[in-house]
């Protein structure tokens, strides 16, 4: 990575005022001054910034309650990405594990470790995600069994994997899925003709939204969530 990129993620200052200490022979990579902001550095390398050895801050781990209004990507020309959220340096360095859509409220997770991320979403790993679900239309008697055997959804070719539906009341359920297509939710309700009128996640895997997130906070990941996702 860049030195002066390197400096700016693990320290106080910006890349701006970087350069310049740069300038005044503050930085010394292995023991030399280095004055181009351009040079590579790696976990190797031995970079001190005004008499101070600099670690890399590593990988990082969050966890937001996240409003209906934003979206979960950094291309939408319309609505304001949830990474805007943040009060982090480089926040537009993390992505979400798993999306939520516009008017979806609840648990996202944000990271920079890519390999965590498609643990956490891949198909493969079967991380159960669970929804509170408010309905249209009182739910049917046989809905519970239906998603426990797979619903065909428009548009795919397989049958959704077996999901499980415990019900609140007539027009509140919770619902454990364990895959993450399109739209998911809403279109399985779709399938037995009713209709998502609000949406939120509560938890994935081992991981539930802390209760004092209020919607738009966030906090770190503790070491334990980390694991148990990873
Ligand atoms: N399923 C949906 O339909 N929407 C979401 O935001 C998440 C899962």
């Amino acid at each position: 990575m860049r030195l002066d990129k390197f400096l700016a993620d693990n320290s106080q200052y910006s890349r701006a005022q970087i350069k310049r200490l740069m300038h005044r022979e503050e930085v010394t990579v292995n023991g030399v001054v280095v004055k181009d902001p351009s040079v590579k550095v790696s976990d190797e390398d031995n970079v001190v910034l005004e008499g101070q050895t600099m670690r890399s801050i590593g990988l990082r781990y969050f966890m937001l309650h996240k409003p209906k209004g934003y979206v979960c990507s950094t291309d939408d020309p319309e609505h304001m990405s949830v990474l805007t959220l943040l009060d982090e340096k480089d926040r537009f360095g993390l992505h979400m594990a798993g999306r939520l859509d516009l008017d979806t409220t609840g648990l996202v997770l944000l990271t920079d470790d890519g390999q965590w991320s498609h643990r956490v979403t891949s198909p493969k790993h079967d991380c159960p995600k669970r929804y509170r679900v408010w309905l249209d239309e009182p739910l049917a008697d046989d809905v519970e069994q239906r998603f426990l055997d797979g619903v065909q959804l428009h548009g795919e070719r397989h049958l959704t994997k077996p999901a499980t539906l415990e019900r609140i009341d007539d027009t509140e359920v919770l619902l454990t899925i364990s895959e993450g297509k399109y739209h998911q939710v809403k279109r399985m309700f779709a399938a037995v003709d009713n209709k998502v009128v609000d949406l939120h996640r509560e938890s994935i895997g081992g991981v539930a939204l802390d209760p004092d997130l209020a919607e738009g906070e966030y906090r770190p990941l503790t070491a334990s969530e980390v694991a148990a996702l990873g």
